[in-house]
């Protein structure tokens, strides 16, 4: 079965699966005014995730990251794992959480087949972390980190918004969490949402200057592997820990796009940003559909375009991250 590619010759062997819409946290720069789905939602079932990570594996997908919302919310979290392991084309199995639930169950998830965790952590001062995320969650999330650790989990990778006159004055403490820490940690530039554009005008730090400050500080950009994604990386001799920064404002971020992206509902979206996404749930309902629906990803990816435009202002359709998986 051949392999999806684009017109561009980017190959897509990473699968960002959302699983939920809803979330326990309200990250100011992700659900602003504390936003909730409409109406009772209908999020794909075990059946339906089955079915879809079964064509993804026939066209090449070695890598599933469970996303959200937060994804750990759905109370069958573990059998989706369970479920994304049994495909023995997945190799790696990763999910994005805020860390919430991580105390409690990282052992289980890790015992199910998940290995690889990012968690977001805003700011390393937990009133800082409290005023981004409107949760007062942050010895939680730091103890679950720790968890994580002792599941197995080799690689936790934190990840960190960097807000102007938020969290942009944390740089020091994040630093020094890692000279010792064997943990990657990614900044991530604030990215303009559709509901998003006052406080990206208010809060956005360009990753150029994040870049800048790093280099001052000794930390030296790495070459990427090849299956790397859009990340740049960064190490320094004195640290245990590593540093990558995505910078979806940088010349060149979708060159390497790896990714495709299935939301909750069920909907292939060929990028983050400019556009709505195509409905697979119609063939998900059986694997005796498996053929339908792999023509329709081949079909959809001849869609994919070069690059989103957010560099030239264009949010699109997407009104915040949370609805589609980050
Ligand atoms: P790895 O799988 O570990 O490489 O991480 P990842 O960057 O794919 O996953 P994660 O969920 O931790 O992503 C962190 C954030 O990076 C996302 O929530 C987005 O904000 C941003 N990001 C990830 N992929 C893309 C992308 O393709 N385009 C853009 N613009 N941003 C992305
Ligand atoms: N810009 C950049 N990153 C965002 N995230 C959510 N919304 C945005 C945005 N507007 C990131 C969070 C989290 C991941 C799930 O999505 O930092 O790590
Ligand atoms: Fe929830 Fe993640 Fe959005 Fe924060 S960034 S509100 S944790 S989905």
């Amino acid at each position: 079965m051949s392999q999806l590619q684009d017109n561009f010759g980017r190959r897509f062997h990473y699968l960002r699966m959302s699983v939920t819409d809803v979330c326990n946290f309200k990250c100011s720069y992700c659900l602003p005014d504390g936003y909730r789905p409409e109406g009772k939602p209908s999020f794909l079932t075990l059946s339906e995730i089955e079915n879809l990570v079964a064509a993804f594996a026939k066209v090449g997908t070695r890598k599933v990251r469970i996303t959200g919302g937060e994804p750990t919310l759905r109370k069958d979290f573990t059998d989706i794992i369970r479920a994304v392991a049994d495909n023995s084309e997945i190799h790696t199995i990763a999910t994005t959480t805020n860390g919430y639930r991580l105390e409690k169950h990282a052992k289980e998830w890790y015992d199910a087949g998940l290995r690889r965790i990012n968690v977001s952590v805003d700011s390393l001062d937990p009133r800082m972390f409290y005023q981004i995320t409107g949760e007062n969650k942050f010895d939680e999330v730091m103890r679950g980190i720790d968890a994580a650790l002792e599941a197995g989990f080799e690689r936790v990778k934190i990840n960190a918004v960097l807000l102007k006159d938020l969290n942009d004055k944390d740089l020091p403490r994040f630093l020094h969490w890692i000279k010792h820490t064997p943990i990657d940690l990614r900044f991530i530039e604030l990215m303009e949402t559709g509901l998003g554009h006052d406080y990206f005008k208010a809060h956005h730090l360009a990753g150029a200057d994040i870049k800048a400050r790093l280099e001052a500080e000794g930390w030296q950009y790495d070459q990427p592997a090849a299956e790397d994604g859009p990340a740049q990386n960064f190490s320094h001799p004195d640290y245990r820990g590593r540093i990558g920064l995505i910078m979806p404002y940088a010349k060149n971020f979708c060159a390497s796009c790896n990714r495709l992206r299935v939301s909750a509902k069920g909907k292939l979206h060929l990028c983050l940003f400019t556009e709505h996404g195509v409905d697979l749930r119609d063939l998900l309902q059986s694997p005796e559909q498996q053929d339908e629906l792999i023509a329709r990803l081949h079909q959809q990816l001849q869609q994919k375009k070069e690059t989103h435009y957010l560099h030239q202002g264009i949010t699109g359709v997407t009104q915040h991250l949370a609805s589609i998986g980050g």
